[in-house]
């Protein structure tokens, strides 16, 4: 199920340029979920493709693997105005999209704070939950989920950087 192309359900429609689908192999059981589409994403249509993409791209090689190995997406599939966070309001319009992308998944990997919140109804601070194994029910199926902190908040911060890190290491066990 995807969004037609001129879907109007929220009014992040209104800004966008092109709707962001998800990317990379389907087939492998694992996907990355992250927040919206930024000005790059936008533009191409393909989610991770700015600096963040760059970030993301480039844990994946160290860790031994490559976007193409997993499924990458987002909470919503349109760039919010000024690159705010999503509204919860446009992330349950999103949402039916979100669960059918997630449909026959062994891992879910909810890449910073709108994922977490949209997924697992998290609130509360990043470091309490990253890289703690837990799970999401989906249509009535459970599926283990990993909260990670978004590439973007490691761009200046070694810490959360080494976090990303093992949250790449456990996928490539995953994929092994
Ligand atoms: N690009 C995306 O596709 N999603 C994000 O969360 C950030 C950048």
């Amino acid at each position: 199920m995807r969004p037609e192309p001129d879907c109007a359900l929220c009014g992040l429609c209104a800004g966008r340029t092109k709707i962001v689908l998800p990317d990379g192999n389907p087939g492998s059981g694992i996907i990355f979920v992250g927040e919206a589409p930024g000005e790059s994403e936008d533009r191409e249509g393909r989610p991770f493709v700015g600096r963040s993409g760059k970030v993301l791209s480039a844990m994946m090689e160290k860790a031994g693997f490559s976007r193409a190995d997993v499924l990458i997406t987002n909470t919503v599939k349109c760039r919010p105005p000024s690159n705010r966070d999503p509204f919860p309001e446009e992330m349950a319009a999103c949402r039916p999209f979100l669960e059918s992308e997630l449909e026959g998944a062994r891992l879910v990997v909810g890449l910073g704070k709108s994922a977490c919140r949209d997924l697992m109804g998290y609130e509360g601070p990043m470091g309490a939950v990253v890289n703690t194994m837990c799970s999401i029910e989906i249509r009535g199926r459970r599926i283990r989920f990993l909260p990670a902190y978004h590439p973007a908040a490691t761009i200046y911060n070694r810490e959360l950087r080494s976090e990303l890190e093992r949250t790449m290491e456990i996928v490539a066990g995953e994929l092994r």
